[in-house]
């Protein structure tokens, strides 16, 4: 039965919504499923993802035994950057979240995914919230990030704002790239459990790829159940976080006010292009098309 145990699965949160990750529940199949998307994925990011993602997970030594133990994943993280890593039983209050990252707790999902679902799952499990997200919480720059946008969350509910915000989550966190003298690197969580994503971002020649600027990246929607149509790219994460050091209350301002929306193949004089997409991809049907 393992972490689907209905007993497991019933078990009431804490206020703030953690729960024991109940690591011993884990069945040797739910290991195995772990072991096989690492190994995937380690094989299809080599040359695609940033090199800080490579130094998070040998920190962090992700792979030793299957499914990770968090308490074990907590004692390293906390003597590098002070992040803790904590279960959440399913999606969590907008507020719950911010406060726990503003405190430097990620919160993680700790059910996986089915084999039927290696490639695509709509809810994000512990192979997405884990080995996607928690390497990069290694690394100073991205950590400190991360705390910051949990306090710009809690600002962002005060303005009634969160959508703006959470574009800028989306562009980065999850879908992020950076650019390097090799091409465009890979950081976003999103993409990097992804086995097809890895690939379709940084190669495909349909979506757009636009340097990452912050107002614009705020005014874009998005889209979640298939590949994107633009992503946008950073040249640091030093960069990323200088440009959201600024207090946001104008560009909440301003935003309020303008009902200026880009779509996501929209292409602006403003934008520093780095590939103009085909958008090929999305105009034949996209992942559904693929499906049938
Ligand atoms: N500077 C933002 C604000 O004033 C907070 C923030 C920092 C948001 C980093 C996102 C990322 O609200
Ligand atoms: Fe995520």
């Amino acid at each position: 039965m393992g972490i689907n145990d209905p007993v497991i699965a019933a078990q009431t949160p804490a206020a703030d919504f953690s729960i024991n990750q109940c690591w011993d529940k884990y069945t040797n199949d739910e290991h195995a499923i772990w072991r096989d998307l690492y190994n995937q994925q380690i094989n299809i990011l080599k040359d695609r993802v940033v090199p800080e993602f490579y130094q998070g997970l040998e920190l962090l030594n992700l792979n030793e035994g299957g499914i990770p133990d968090f308490s074990k994943i907590n004692e390293k993280l906390m003597d590098l950057t002070g992040w803790q890593v904590i279960a959440v039983p399913h999606l969590i209050p907008d507020d719950v979240f911010f406060e726990h990252l503003a405190n430097r707790r990620f919160v993680a999902g700790r059910f996986i995914r089915t084999r039927e679902q290696m490639d695509y799952l709509q809810e994000p499990d512990i192979f997405h919230d884990v080995f996607g997200h928690v390497p990069l919480l290694t690394q100073p720059i991205f950590a400190n990030y991360m705390e910051a946008y949990g306090k710009g969350g809690l600002r962002a509910l005060k303005y009634d704002c969160l959508k703006n915000l959470a574009r800028l989550y989306w562009y980065t966190v999850e879908f992020g790239l950076m650019s390097s003298s090799d091409g465009p690197k890979i950081y976003g969580a999103g993409i990097v459990s992804s086995r097809t994503e890895s690939i379709f971002s940084v190669e495909s020649t349909s979506p757009n790829r636009i340097h990452f600027d912050l107002e614009r990246v705020m005014q874009t929607d998005y889209i979640i159940d298939d590949f994107q149509q633009v992503y946008f790219g950073i040249d640091s994460f030093e960069e990323l976080f200088e440009a959201t050091q600024q207090d946001f209350a104008s560009i909440y301002e301003f935003m309020s006010k303008s009902d200026k929306m880009h779509d996501v193949t929209d292409i602006l004089p403003t934008d520093k292009i780095y590939h103009k997409g085909t958008q090929a991809y999305a105009n034949t049907g996209g992942r559904l098309a693929k499906a049938s």
